[in-house]
């Protein structure tokens, strides 16, 4: 069983069972509202209840006293992260539409768990105090704010309704400072600084052109994100994924998109491979080769692209060739000049 809930003014509509907050329903079908705790506690996802009825099941209604003053209540304010609906829903709350709508924040996290996912790649996984979460749009990226005003940037590989914890996938820069660390001295539960969510690069909603996601070796993190998000909204568009690595064994977390295009019959998943072994069945050479010769016209596509700079520069310059518009490339290039402090 499920309600329709109406947003007002955007007139946005979406779909809550019983069992979901009303926060979860909309962020899993890609309504963006405003939230922090996502536990009751800030009041940012704050909305106010035109019509319908709602139900807090097991919320401390101590706690939600706290967090909504009596008069708040008696002008039908709720709490969006901790309220079901049950019944259909009409609701005034203003909604995020784009990326540049979710203001950036500095935040402490704590390592909540390393895992080596191939030889120089490794899964970090990030915890914000409980109070906390991080609102974004898969595909953005955060910084770690570091001794001396430094500032490290790497995306985030988790999609926004599965934001229990903040996914990484760093890889091992030799000779790199920050991500040295990360493959020897850093230790889960340490204590560290971001900012985010920053950037641009996200799926654009309002668009039906097939997509062509380009990832060069951890450029798979921000793409993950994306898919697995567009999976749980339920988008039907045609997605193909070429990842691109030297060898089988960078192709970290393989078994994903096999899955992905296993289940999906509008996902289509193609490994290249630079320096193949002998037995390679697969696409050699550069990922953008690789789109031109399975797309000989690009001018109805969408293409997001990300990884190293210059595969995302030869992606562009190739693909524009190709018939692609420029508008409908999007990308983002894991540039990494030192970056000074803000
Ligand atoms: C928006 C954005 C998102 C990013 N997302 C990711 C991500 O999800 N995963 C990820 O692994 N990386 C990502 N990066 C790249 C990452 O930020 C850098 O690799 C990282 O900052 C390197 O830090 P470091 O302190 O280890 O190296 P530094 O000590 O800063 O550099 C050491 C040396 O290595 C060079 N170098 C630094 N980074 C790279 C690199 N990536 N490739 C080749 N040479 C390098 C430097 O120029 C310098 O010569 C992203 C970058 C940007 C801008
Ligand atoms: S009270 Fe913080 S997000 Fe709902």
């Amino acid at each position: 069983m499920t309600f329709k809930v109406r947003l007002q003014p955007s007139g946005m509509e979406f779909h809550a069972s019983p069992e979901e907050t009303v926060l979860d329903a909309a962020l899993r079908q890609g309504v963006v509202l405003p939230y922090g705790c996502r536990n009751g506690v800030c009041g940012s996802c704050k909305g106010r209840r035109i019509a319908g009825r709602i139900d807090y099941g097991r919320f401390d209604t101590a706690l939600l006293n706290t967090t909504l003053s009596e008069a708040e209540q008696q002008a039908g304010f709720m709490l969006l992260c901790q309220a079901h609906a049950a019944g259909d829903l009409v609701i005034e709350a203003r909604t995020v539409n784009a990326a540049c709508g979710i203001q950036p924040r500095i935040l402490p996290c704590r390592v909540a768990r390393l895992e080596r996912l191939s030889e120089d790649v490794m899964r970090v996984q990030l915890k914000l105090p409980a109070t906390e979460r991080l609102q974004f749009l898969a595909g953005q990226y955060i910084d770690f704010l570091l001794p001396e005003g430094r500032r490290r940037s790497f995306s985030i590989a988790n999609a926004p309704h599965a934001d229990e914890f903040i996914e990484l996938h760093i890889k091992h820069v030799e000779g790199g400072r920050f991500t040295g660390d990360v493959f020897s001295g850093l230790r889960e539960k340490a204590l560290l600084r971001l900012e985010g969510p920053l950037g641009n690069f996200y799926l654009r909603k309002d668009s039906t052109r097939p997509v062509i996601f380009i990832a060069g070796g951890t450029g798979f993190g921000p793409i993950k994100g994306m898919i697995e998000h567009a999976l749980a909204e339920g988008v039907t568009r045609p997605m193909h994924l070429y990842w691109s690595a030297r060898s089988e064994r960078d192709l970290y977390l393989d078994h994903l998109p096999r899955a992905w295009q296993a289940q999906h019959r509008h996902v289509r998943y193609t490994p290249v491979l630079s320096q193949p072994q002998a037995h390679w069945p697969g696409k050699t050479g550069y990922a953008a080769a690789a789109v031109m010769e399975d797309f000989p016209d690009l001018s109805g596509h969408e293409v997001y692209a990300s990884g190293p700079p210059a595969m995302v520069r030869d992606a562009q310059a190739s693909l524009l060739k190709q018939g692609l518009a420029l508008e409908n490339f999007y990308s983002d290039p894991f540039e990494f000049n030192e970056k000074p402090a803000p």
